[in-house]
């Protein structure tokens, strides 16, 4: 592989590194001359994998390509750009990504101006961009987290030049303000309150790939949340790898709650935020989202073990018992709240006993939701590094069992909806049946309802029929 000075290729290790500089702020974009035109008569087609921020971040992808003239693809096989928009929280993640690469080798066989754009999570592992340069000559473009802004250019090397075009920076760069957006949904939207992490869950890739924290200024976010109450959004989703931690690097520090309650004030119906960690979780947030109606009763609430030992060896600073203490002090402050969660099993040397733990915690929490998962080892990660002689059918199986208990919990909370009437955010009809509609609650439950002249958008009320593990049906009323 013959690497190009002008490449900028990404470090891990670099990545780790956390300095105090201050964050620089850029409030002005500006797009090169060049390419203000450079995507007219053009088409691009995005594939977003993994989380909230890639979804929020392919949504700038497409801001940006939309500003220097590029439409939607509406038929892939006259495309000029595709972008994947990558995960690298877990193997299969990956797997996936190179799977869909491979696909549009087709594509580019048949024409070789194509510009296929790798960037998110992976492109900032060095290992998958040497993959990428060693066995899939069709991807032209590689940008990492921290290079979005520069994308119009990137692609004027692309495709005027005909260049190769790496950039991917390990160290994170600006906070940028004002970037373009083209929103994909249009009542519900995302707002970023902040980049990166630095918790360094020992298992977790996201510190290296998204860099360190770093806040946007209150003023801002609740700029953009009033044009987005002005523009018409009923929901809103304030974004961040770990919600609870807002603020605290700004130069002015201020906390969360304080964040939550001036965005409730602004009165956009529904408000919702994500990911919260449990360590900083505070009961002044607490009490702010029981005090404002349109602070939405739902809150993820990510545990990832029930047993202290594996706990501690992830990093994550509580123990089973200080969760459920904040666990019950939410159920009982928060009325009707409901609470997700993240779990993963196999953890290098999980014993059965740890696993049980687990098991134990979900009995007493009995969670409305959660996101089950086997542990992935991430090279570079502290846990990678971990000795585990734990078999991979032990770990399916405990996949399974876990998935079993918490499904039941959530059948049953499910089934004290019917016969209740409920508020639901509706998101559009079913593709099969015209008169079937689904939505969220405001618990964030899933209903598909029977109804009639009713919008995307709408805020409905709906009596509750049936219950299932994943979703309620209903009928609006
Ligand atoms: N293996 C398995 N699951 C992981 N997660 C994060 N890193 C890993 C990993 N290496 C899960 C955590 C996190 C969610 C977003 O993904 O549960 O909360
Ligand atoms: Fe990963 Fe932990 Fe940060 Fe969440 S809080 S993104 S799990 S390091």
């Amino acid at each position: 592989m013959k690497i190009k000075e002008q490449w900028s290729l990404p470090n891990l290790k670099e990545a780790a590194r956390r300095t105090r500089s201050a964050v620089e702020r850029v409030d002005h974009y500006a797009i090169p001359a060049n390419t203000f035109d450079l995507g007219v008569g053009k088409t691009y087609h995005i594939s977003t994998y993994g989380c909230q921020a890639n979804q929020r971040d392919s949504e700038t992808i497409a801001g940006i390509l939309e500003t220097i003239g590029f439409k939607p693809a509406e038929d892939l096989e006259h495309v000029d750009v595709i972008i994947l928009n990558t995960c690298a929280i877990r193997q299969n993640a990956e797997e996936k990504v190179l799977g869909e690469i491979g696909n549009f080798k087709r594509l580019y066989r048949s024409n070789k101006d194509l510009v296929i754009g790798v960037c998110g999570c992976m492109s900032q592992e060095d290992s998958f961009v040497k993959t990428i340069l060693e066995k899939y000559p069709q991807v032209r473009l590689l940008f990492g987290t921290h290079n979005i802004q520069d994308l119009p250019s990137m692609l004027y090397d692309a495709m005027v030049k005909h260049e190769k075009v790496i950039k991917i920076y390990s160290k994170e760069g600006e906070v940028y303000e004002n970037l373009p957006v083209k929103r994909f949904e249009h009542h519900k939207a995302w707002v970023n309150i902040m980049y990166g992490c630095d918790k360094f869950c020992t298992y977790c890739i996201v510190p290296y790939t998204r860099g360190k924290q770093r806040s946007r200024y209150m003023s801002e976010i609740l700029k953009e949340v009033r044009q987005l109450k002005e523009e018409g959004y009923k929901e809103i989703t304030l974004l961040g790898q770990n919600v609870n931690a807002y603020g605290k690097d700004l130069e002015e520090p201020i906390d969360f709650a304080t964040l939550l309650e001036e965005v409730a004030k602004i009165g956009i119906p529904r408000i919702r935020f994500m990911t919260s960690h449990p360590w900083d979780f505070t009961n002044e947030m607490v009490d702010v989202i029981a005090k404002y109606d349109n602070i939405m009763p739902f809150i993820h609430l990510p545990v990832q073990s029930g047993d202290d030992e594996i706990l501690k060896r992830m990093g994550r600073r509580y123990s089973a018992e200080s969760y459920m203490r904040l666990y019950k002090k939410i159920v009982d402050t928060i009325p009707n709240v409901a609470i997700s969660t993240d779990i993963i099993v196999g953890f290098p040397n999980e014993s059965d006993e740890a696993f049980e733990n687990t098991l134990e915690l979900v009995r007493q929490c009995q969670f409305d939701n959660a996101f089950t998962f086997i542990y992935s080892p991430r090279p570079g990660t502290p846990a990678a590094k971990m000795e585990d002689e734990i078999d991979e059918e032990t770990k399916r199986q405990r996949l399974y069992r876990l998935n079993e208990v918490w499904n039941g919990y959530a059948l049953e909370k499910n089934k004290a909806y019917i016969g209740k009437t409920v508020k639901v955010l509706v998101d559009g009809s079913s593709k099969r049946k015209e008169d079937v509609y689904s939505g969220y609650t405001e618990t964030n439950k899933l209903v598909n309802f029977s109804g009639t002249n009713i919008e995307p958008g709408d805020l409905v009320d709906v009596y509750i029929t049936d219950a299932k593990t994943f979703s309620l049906d209903g009928k609006a009323v």
